[in-house]
């Protein structure tokens, strides 16, 4: 796995690899962007059992993370947010570009996520990097008053040229 930054086209914004310490921040922006956010112990159980964690950060601030698991030949993207003050730069676009390739890189074949139907914003955006819409799990998230429907969403990954797993 690795852990050295990897920097992105867009100027001071590097990806790194999520560790115990960016956990204050990232629930921070988990929280303010989320209803339903995932708790500390959430995040420390990814870090953990070795899920992809990486933090997209602009000088020492972290202004956003996405997390996959990777297994059985599936990547699943589990959760991808980008710190408000942030977001309509192409840091989400390129975080998820990131861990698609991560996901081809390692030997996955196909990569799948959930997303509200009424989270126009990030279905554009998954949309736009090739994901399409293969079902619908009924009441899969936790909503005021209720339960709401979760569109799930796959993306076929092609392995890279030389790619040996
Ligand atoms: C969804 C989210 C990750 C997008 O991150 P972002 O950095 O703002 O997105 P980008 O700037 O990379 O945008 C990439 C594309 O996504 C779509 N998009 C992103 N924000 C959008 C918005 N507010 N309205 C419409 N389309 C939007 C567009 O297609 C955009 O491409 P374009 O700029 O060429 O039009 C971000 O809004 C976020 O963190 N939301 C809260 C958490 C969340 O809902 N996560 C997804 C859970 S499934």
């Amino acid at each position: 796995m690795a852990t050295a930054p990897e920097l992105l086209a867009t100027p001071d914004v590097v990806i790194r690899t999520m560790v115990e310490t960016d956990v204050t921040s990232v629930v921070a922006i988990e929280r303010a962007a989320y209803q339903f956010p995932w708790s500390e112990g959430i995040f420390r159980d990814c870090l953990r059992v070795g899920y992809v964690c990486r933090v997209a950060v602009a000088g020492d601030e972290v202004i956003g993370y996405g997390v996959m698991s990777v297994g059985a030949g599936e990547a699943h993207i589990l959760n991808l947010c980008i710190s408000d003050s942030y977001r309509c730069r192409g840091v989400g676009k390129r975080l998820l570009t990131y861990l698609v390739e991560r996901g081809t890189a390692a030997g996955m074949s196909e990569a799948f996520l959930e997303v509200r139907p009424s989270n126009t914003s990030a279905i554009r955006l998954y949309l736009s990097v090739g994901f399409e819409q293969v079902g619908m799990r009924r009441g899969y998230y936790q909503a005021v008053g209720g339960r709401e429907d979760a569109a799930v969403l796959k993306l076929a990954l092609r392995p890279r040229r030389g790619s040996t797993r």
